[in-house]
This record gives structure tokens, sequence and C-alpha cells, in this order.
């Protein structure tokens, strides 16, 4: 499958989406799991929650949010990565309130429900900023009123004044649209596109922010 944007390094394909998970924990040095144990907890579901994941990847997430679910919760992913979207479906295959879709977030998502959380996890800065706008568009209109976007992402920070020992992993490994990302002030931004009400938790040095912005 061809990149939609050829620059992005979200776009996961090939080999890299079927070890996805492996790379994380490698790249981590195994401090993965309890970090995304720790965000997730953070987010906050309620039992009935539908909850839908921009980007959702493997399915890891996806489990990882149903701990906190009852049987009338949900969760719907949507991804475009064929490889990602099979090792979702086979993580989640016996669990009835976990599906996931072949789509798009930055085109209309015409989804017949709204929900209650949308997820979106290191998926956001790999986007030129036009197609994020798009993206936060997708959210707002796919939420219930008082609905939750949740951003779990780089949080804010100027890179040339970070370490070196950040710095030049993080100019080694991320696409340049991150490099952006990081500098802007995405409260603003999203209180622009109608959000309100932000509640943040920050992780590794506060190198990443959960971000919860209420509809
Ligand atoms: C860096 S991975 C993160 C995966 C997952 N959210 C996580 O936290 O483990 C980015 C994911 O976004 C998906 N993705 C990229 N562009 C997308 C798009 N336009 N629509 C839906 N998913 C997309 C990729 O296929 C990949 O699975």
């Amino acid at each position: 499958m061809n990149k939609l944007y050829p620059d992005s390094k979200v776009e996961v394909q090939g080999l890299m989406a079927k070890y996805y998970d492996t790379l994380l924990n490698i790249a981590t040095f195994g401090m993965y799991k309890s970090f995304i144990e720790k965000a997730i907890k953070k987010m906050d579901i309620s039992p009935d929650d539908r909850i839908l994941d921009f980007g959702a990847g493997t399915g890891r997430n996806a489990l990882l949010m149903n701990k906190y679910l009852s049987d009338k919760g949900e969760i719907l992913g949507l991804e475009i990565s064929e490889k990602m979207i099979q090792q979702f479906k086979i993580k989640t295959s016996n669990i009835p309130n976990i599906r996931v879709i072949n789509q798009s977030i930055d085109k209309p998502l015409n989804l017949e429900e709204k929900f209650d959380k949308v997820f979106i996890s290191f998926v956001l800065h790999g986007f030129p900023h036009s197609v994020r706008k798009d993206i936060i568009r997708s959210a707002f209109n796919a939420l219930k009123n008082d609905g939750e976007f949740i951003v779990l992402d780089f949080n804010k920070f100027i890179l040339k004044n970070t370490p070196f020992y950040f710095r030049i992993p993080f100019k080694t490994i991320e696409c340049k649209y991150a490099f952006d990302f990081v500098e802007k002030d995405w409260k603003n931004i999203l209180h622009t596109y109608g959000f309100n009400r932000f509640e943040e938790s920050y992780f590794f040095q506060k190198y990443v922010r959960l971000l919860k912005a209420k509809k």
C-alpha cells in the first residue's frame, strides 16, 4: 500500500507493523507496558463508554481499555494498515464489543453512532498540520456532547533546548511533521475547534502528555 502522506512515519506498514509492539518495548527499554497501562488508567473510562480509537494499531491499547468496560461498553478501532488490522482482529477475536474497520481518520467518517471518547495515541503528530485539522474535526463530529477527545502524544517542548540524549534519537527516528507538532499550543488549537475543559497527565519526564479535551 502506498502512503497517503509519504513523509509520515505513523503510516506503519510491513515488518514494522508486524513487530510494532515488540519494537516499541525494545525502543523504550521495556518501559512501554507500564507507561501505556498508566496512561489508559488516566483516561477515566466508565464501564458503559463507547470509545473510538483513531489509528488503533495492533489492538494492544484496545485490550487495555477494555479492562475498564462492561458488556455495554464498546471500542471501535479505525485503521488503514492491513497488517495492523490483521493483528488487531487476532488479538481481540474473542471479545465481541471490540471491532476494527479500515477507515482513514482524516476522511469523513459517516459513523451511525456517537461516542463518549475518541482516543488517539501517537498518531496526530505524524501528519501535515492541515490534515491534523481534518482529524480534529472528525473527532469532534464523532463525539457526543460532553464527550472527550483524548490525545496521547508528545508534549509541548522546544526541540533545540532538549538534552542531546533526547534530541538526537528524536531527530533520527521521528518524521518531519513531529518537529512542528511539539512546538504548537495544542490546548489553544483544540479550543478553536470547540474543545474545552482540558486535563493533562505527563509521562517520560514530561516529553509525553495525555491531553483530555471536552466537547
Ligand atoms: C504510531 S502507530 C500508533 C498505533 C496505536 N495508536 C498505538 O498507540 O499503539 C500509528 C497508527 O496509525 C495508523 N494510521 C496512520 N495513518 C492513518 C490514517 N490516515 N487513518 C487511520 N489510521 C492511520 C497506522 O497504520 C498505525 O497503526
